[in-house]
């Protein structure tokens, strides 16, 4: 067995308190371990895999985030059908082996999972400690009374239970895909998301910041406890500070309150995410022995039944997205860099609000989406009691839903980005008594631990909800698609706060065009959906249609498309073979569709000019292709080859593109905008010739050696003047030398059923991509591409 020293990735902080306007350092008593590498994992069950003894030699050796459900092979055969994916699911085992300093006796060592897929039992040493079904939850074990110190070594034993499917309408992952953590403190300390920090009254003048933090006491003794709480700004500047002391019981815990008063608060907002940090010092007589840290953002919100939704006192309509957690090829595995990166897409797009749908998110999502300026609606649920899929959350509701929830928003409650919590999507249960009820009570429970935010829930049936009396539960009325609803419910409900919980649910495969471009064409025999925005399922409508419904109306805070990103499973409209959504502004890799080129002229300041589609339609020469424009110009005027096809004018604010017929030959289709009567844009698109090159771009080159990183290279088929070919798939095979291994290929092929894992993968309309996993050493990796009859190319990433 190995032995590993825990010594390496603390993440302590040291630091010292210093008065106002000084810099602040932390004591760095909390030990934050990440415990993500080094793992065993066996597929399958394992009799007696718990004990210390077992023996794992034979089992494989693998690092966190870990999704074994990614590696496949896809089979129409798997339990998990369509809505998985058609990805396997199962059992598996995971053991992982450590020993801890003979100094942390007497601490209180507990662990941490983010999160388990599904049915995780765990064991410390042979002790059996618990159960958690719902794989979205985040939970805590305590260790101490188990564990072995100094010489000795320690066991810990997770069994994951997948097998019972189909359990979800999406693609779930299996494994331990979140990180897990091992933290040492002192037996005084801040308890489990112990602060709760809110913001009573906030104007530009000042702010109140109110710390309410429990602490706990786990020693034999009475403590006299000191708690000193520090308000600190970005340039970690110390901006107020409070001292408060209280004797508390052996066994037992406390919490304070104290309150902090801030001059002139720099606000939180998407546009300026500015962060405090609240620094709070447990002291036991005198001396520190733990430190906790919670970022803070000061920042008002409300929704208003006429006007939507407000930040900062300003009207602020949501341009929001829905998320599934997957993350591509990666599966379900919760890389930061990769939820980082689908956060940065969606934010270059215009994007500004998120729905985390429809469960608990990785934890660091959020950090992003403080960091990055978004706003949250954190959802719990897709199921109560009643069933969606044979073995989903209604089998755990009952025993679990109140515990799940209360963990959501114990967790989640101090991120300035979320401002709505969402009891559930899609309620089957919403259109009678017994939802009302089961909802009134989950609303009270939110309200309880958080009576800052507002609770919503995405309504399917509008108006049997309001029958019910349900919707009148909600603090804000969700509803899904039904765009036609919005002027009745806001007429027949004035008070109603209304948003546009999720809409459009329009299909688009990068690259592909089904024309006529004005009619919708759902399904077709290549089992692919066109990007002209003329796809989209019977529930939804257009992109367009979506956005302009929310736009039009003030009452409506905004809306959040289904969905930004392409996610396994769920392939509508089609049946095997496909196997992930046509849902996503952006496919599967990352790529964005045509789609992400509207949202962007609409949701930004950027001046955008996109023309579509692409301009090699040997197949239909002398045919007309319609030709259309995103944009943010005033007008546009389009050529091909030179000669003029006349001028467009965008005068009707609530038209998002403009079009023109064009007689196919091939050459270059060029595009110029106007705004303002000066000319701010050209765009062109040429006609390809033969692939003969490959383009290798990284996104990152310069990669923390900190195990999990990644960079993400885009590779495109280009002809020999640099031109992508829009209809090329050719198999491009990785190399990969130095500090990195390749992690994941994938395209926005919906219908691919290559190996996400593999070393080699074939473009999808011109493009794929590689995933680089950064190593624990510094130094160079080397990346090469190549593929039969192409000219190769690689790339040079750093490690430090
Ligand atoms: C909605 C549902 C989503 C997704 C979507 C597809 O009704 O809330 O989870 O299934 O339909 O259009």
């Amino acid at each position: 067995m190995k032995k590993i020293v825990l010594l390496g990735f603390s993440l302590l902080f040291v630091l010292s308190f210093l008065e106002c306007g000084g810099k602040y350092t932390s004591p760095g008593k909390r030990a934050v371990n990440l415990f993500d590498f080094d793992w065993k994992f066996h597929r399958g069950d394992a009799a007696g895999a718990e004990e210390v003894g077992f023996d794992d030699r034979g089992w494989a050796s693998v690092d966190l985030p870990h999704d074994w459900s990614i590696a496949g092979p896809f089979s129409q055969d798997n339990p998990s059908g369509s809505g998985g994916g058609y990805l396997p699911g199962g059992i598996g085992w995971y053991r992982k082996t450590f020993s801890l300093p003979a100094a942390d006796q007497g601490k209180s060592v507990r662990i941490q999972f983010d999160g388990v897929y599904m049915n995780s039992e765990v064991w410390i040493n042979g002790h059996y400690l618990g159960k958690r079904p719902y794989g979205y939850s985040s939970f805590q074990y305590d260790l101490s009374p188990y564990l072995e110190y100094g010489m000795g070594e320690n066991v810990l034993a997770v069994r994951v239970d997948n097998s019972q499917q189909p359990n979800s309408r999406w693609y779930s992952g299996s494994g331990i895909y979140r990180h897990v953590w091992l933290m040492v403190t002192d037996p005084v300390r801040v308890g489990q998301w112990g602060t709760y920090v809110t913001t009573p009254e906030v104007s530009r003048e000042k702010a109140e910041v109110r710390i309410e933090t429990l602490v706990r006491n786990d020693t034999r003794t009475l403590k006299e406890v000191t708690l000193a709480t520090t308000l600190v700004d970005q340039k970690g500047r110390v901006v107020a500070s409070n001292e408060k002391s209280f004797e508390i019981q052996n066994a037992e815990m406390h919490e304070f309150t104290q309150q902090i008063q801030v001059d002139r608060p720099h606000l939180w907002s998407t546009g300026d995410p500015y962060l405090y940090t609240v620094y709070s010092e447990v002291k036991d007589a005198g001396r520190v022995v733990d430190d906790y840290k919670t970022p803070v953002g000061i920042r008002t919100f409300r929704f208003d039944p006429d006007k939507g939704f407000f930040l900062n006192g300003e009207p602020l309509k949501l341009q929001g997205v829905c998320l599934h957690h997957d993350l591509g090829p990666l599966g379900a595995a919760a890389y930061d860099r990769a939820i980082e990166r689908q956060l940065e897409i969606m934010k270059s797009m215009g994007t500004n609000a998120l729905r985390t749908s429809h469960n608990p998110p990785a934890p660091q999502l959020l950090d992003y989406a403080d960091r990055m300026g978004f706003v949250v609606m954190d959802e719990a649920f897709d199921e109560w009691k009643r069933p969606k899929r044979p073995y989903g959350y209604h089998l755990y509701f009952d025993n679990w839903a109140m515990t799940d929830l209360q963990d959501l928003v114990r967790r989640d409650r101090n991120h300035p980005s979320v401002i709505l919590w969402s009891a559930g999507n899609e309620i089957p249960e919403q259109r009678d008594t017994s939802g009302t009820r089961i909802l009134k009570t989950l609303v009270e429970r939110f309200h309880q631990l958080d009576p800052t935010r507002p609770v919503t829930s995405g309504l399917n049936h509008p108006e049997g909800a309001d029958a019910s009396g349900f919707a009148d539960q909600l603090d804000v009325v969700g509803i899904n698609y039904h765009l036609g609803v919005y002027p009745q419910e806001h007429q027949k409900y004035p008070k109603r706060k209304l948003v546009a919980s999720e809409t459009a649910s329009a299909l688009e495969t990068r690259g592909i065009y089904h024309m006529p471009a004005d009619s919708l064409i759902y399904r077709t025999p290549d089992m692919y959906c066109s990007s002209y925005d003329n796809c989209w399922v019977p529930w939804g409508s257009s992109a367009e249609a979506a956005w302009r419904a929310s736009a039009a109306n003030d009452y409506i805070a905004g809306e959040f498309v289904w969905t930004g990103i392409d996610y396994i499973g769920e392939p509508t409209p089609y049946p095997w073979p496909a196997r992930s959504s046509y849902f996503g502004i952006v496919d599967l890799a990352g790529f964005p569709k045509d789609a992400y080129y509207f949202y962007q002229s609409q949701w930004t300041d950027q001046t955008v000019l996109h023309l579509l589609p692409h301009w090699n339609w040997e197949d239909r020469a002398g045919q007309t292709i319609p030709v259309w424009a995103y944009t943010s110009c005033d007008s546009v005027e389009l050529s091909l080859n030179g000669k003029s096809l006349g001028v467009k004018h965008c005068t009707d604010p609530l038209q998002y593109h403009v079009a023109w017929q064009v007689p196919y030959a091939p050459g270059t289709l060029s595009a110029v905008g106007w705004k303002d009567g000066k000319q701010v844009a050209r765009a062109e698109v040429h006609t390809a010739g033969a692939a003969t090159q490959i383009q290798l771009q990284p996104d990152r080159a310069d990669l923390h050696a900190d195990g999990e990183d990644l960079s993400f290279l885009t590779v495109r088929i280009l002809d020999e003047d640099g031109n992508l070919v829009p209809r090329s798939d050719n198999q491009v095979t990785f190399d990969v030398e130095g500090p990195g291994k390749l992690v994941a290929v994938g395209s926005g092929d919906q219908l691919s059923h290559e190996d996400f894992t593999a070393n080699h993968r074939k473009a999808f309309s011109g493009m794929c991509l590689a995933v680089i996993r950064a190593g624990r050493q510094q130094g160079t990796i080397r990346v090469t591409a190549t593929s039969p009859g192409l000219q190769s190319a690689s790339v040079t990433l750093k490690t430090e």
